[in-house]
């Protein structure tokens, strides 16, 4: 029997396993997939290898971490600096991030040139280095300056709050927090608006609420918040963990059953 897992701190909320053991139960697939609250990012391999593991993902905060323990980095993953998919390959873990292709397949019928992300975290990161892949011209703006760095080292143009300057944008993503447990708007509300009355689509990676920021955004474009990608980023790492053998379609249909549950 294969064993899989997702590790974040906290994990309580996840809904990662009831997703991946619709897939695994559906599929007839003799396997588990469980949750595992890991305070000390540093403990990763550790207890990856004691709970003898064969595939994971990872959750907040441990992305980053999980990048530099892995035995070998593949894709995409190398640029954005996290891993939200490890599989055991050869006795090896294998880092992967599936948020990114997760997030553009749920993008897709969007027809975006010009696209602005709020944030700079590592959501932020996956979305901005699959879009420019896709050829798409992308901004970052943060609330602060520091997290801005490795952006404009790798090539992106950014502002950060106290510097923006206002264009047009046809997407605007949000990627921070804000509106997930508070009314707050990830930007100055004047500003937003001004953005998204420019705009054609707007985009939350938060899935399970409706935020103040797509509240807005309704009132002036086509909008999609984060459950898409969260699916389509299931999907992909849960053909990971078995070496591409299922269809796509398949799995996504077992797994969108959770959301109804
Ligand atoms: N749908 C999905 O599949 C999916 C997948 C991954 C993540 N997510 C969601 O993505 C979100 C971000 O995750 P992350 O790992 O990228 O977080 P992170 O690394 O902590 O980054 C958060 C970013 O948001 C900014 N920020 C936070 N609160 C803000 C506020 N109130 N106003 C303005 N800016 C604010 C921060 O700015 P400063 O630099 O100024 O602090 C930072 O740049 C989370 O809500 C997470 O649940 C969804």
């Amino acid at each position: 029997m294969k064993t899989f897992a997702i590790f974040g701190d906290p994990v309580a909320h996840s809904v990662s396993p009831i997703l991946h053991n619709l897939a695994i139960k559906g599929l007839g697939i003799n396997a588990s997939y469980s949750r595992i609250a890991i305070p000390e990012g540093n403990e990763l391999k550790n207890i990856f290898n004691r709970y003898n593991l064969d595939g994971v993902n990872v959750t907040v905060p441990h992305k980053e971490t999980a990048y530099k323990l892995c035995d070998e980095i593949k894709g995409i993953a190398k640029d954005i600096q996290a891993v939200n998919t490890i599989v055991k390959l050869k006795n090896k873990l294998v880092g992967f991030n599936t948020d990114a292709a997760g997030f553009y397949q749920s993008v897709e019928q969007f027809k975006t040139d010009k696209v602005l992300i709020l944030g700079a975290g590592g959501t932020a990161r996956a979305i901005a280095y699959i879009l420019r892949l896709k050829n798409k011209d992308v901004t970052i703006l943060n609330r602060s300056e520091t997290k801005l760095n490795s952006f404009e080292q790798n090539g992106f143009k950014t502002f950060s709050w106290k510097n923006f300057k206002m264009q047009k944008y046809d997407t605007v993503i949000n990627t921070t927090s804000a509106g997930m447990k508070d009314n707050s708007y990830p930007l100055d509300y004047k500003i937003l608006e001004e953005l998204l009355s420019n705009a054609k689509y707007a985009v939350d990676v938060i899935y399970n609420i409706e935020t103040p920021f797509l509240k807005l955004a309704k009132k002036y474009v086509e909008i999609k918040n984060g459950k898409d990608m969260l699916l389509y980023q299931a999907v992909l790492a849960f053909n990971l963990f078995f070496n591409n053998r299922y269809d796509n379609e398949k799995i996504k249909e077992y797994m969108e059953q959770g959301f109804n549950l």
